[in-house]
């Protein structure tokens, strides 16, 4: 069971040197197998994935979290049934319409990943008119990547590399420039990312931006996440060494 919420801050006052990492990845596996051990639809797994989404969005903010990127639907998931798409797309909806009395109370700013372009234009509009309506909040940022794919933000970013040249030939490319044209460019690269279900895989997952990403990976299936097994992986990337490369 999750402690009360006056004793969970507690916890995390308590440790002063306790470091929370500035942004955290999600890849949000195993809404499926959720339903299907208990003979449930697909569909109710990503219902009450959603809820688990509520849930860590809360649980982020309240532990002091910048950004927190939840991998909602990736540019592969189109591949699935029709049904379930249109599901996932009602859920995302729902979620952007329904939640802007919470974003405004708790300073919660949305943004994107992905490519518009490629979203129903109903679900595109949603998204444009909840990061507009919250850009100015100054609290939490969640990242929703939405038609998001790490190869085709890449693909994008060299596209609009050479947009920006015209005709002027091609710019000196470094590591820098290119980082420019991602699709956040401003969010430092995740710190953590935390992947349920237990499989260990990227899944195309914000891999540039991923390169020296800490990964977590929990067994618990997503609809089952409370904020104990978000603590759970902030204590993990507590204990972990950092060194991008270098020698201790
Ligand atoms: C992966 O589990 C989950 C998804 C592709 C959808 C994630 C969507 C949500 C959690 C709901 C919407 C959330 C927000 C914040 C709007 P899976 O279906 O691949 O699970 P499986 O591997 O067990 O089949």
């Amino acid at each position: 069971m999750s402690p009360e919420p006056n004793l969970r801050a507690a916890a995390l006052d308590s440790a002063a040197s306790m470091i929370i990492p500035a942004h955290v990845g999600i890849i949000m596996d195993g809404n499926g197998r959720w339903a299907e051990k208990r003979k449930l639809i697909r569909s109710q797994g990503h219902l009450e994935g959603l809820k688990a989404a509520k849930r860590i969005v809360k649980a982020a903010s309240d532990a002091g979290v910048r950004f927190l990127t939840l991998y909602v639907f990736s540019t592969e998931n189109w591949k699935r049934a029709s049904e379930e798409v249109g599901f996932i797309m009602g859920l995302v909806k729902q979620y952007l319409r329904g939640e802007l009395d919470f974003y405004r109370e708790n300073h919660i700013r949305i943004r994107h990943a992905g490519d518009p372009a490629g979203l129903p234009p109903d679900i595109a509009r949603e998204l444009e008119s909840a990061c507009r309506e919250t850009c100015s909040f100054s609290g939490l940022q969640v990242i929703l990547a939405l038609n998001y794919g790490g190869r085709d933000e890449i693909v994008r970013a060299a596209r609009k590399i050479l947009d920006a040249a015209g005709n002027g030939g091609m710019p000196l490319i470094t590591e820098k420039t290119f980082h420019s044209f991602l699709d956040n460019p401003d969010v430092p690269d995740p710190d953590l990312i935390i992947r349920s279900a237990g499989e260990y895989r990227t899944s195309n997952f914000l891999l540039w931006e991923g390169a020296y990403s800490e990964y977590y990976v929990s067994d618990i299936l997503w609809p089952d996440w409370t904020e104990t097994e978000f603590d759970g992986a902030l204590k993990a990337y507590r204990e972990r060494g950092r060194k991008f490369g270098g020698a201790r």
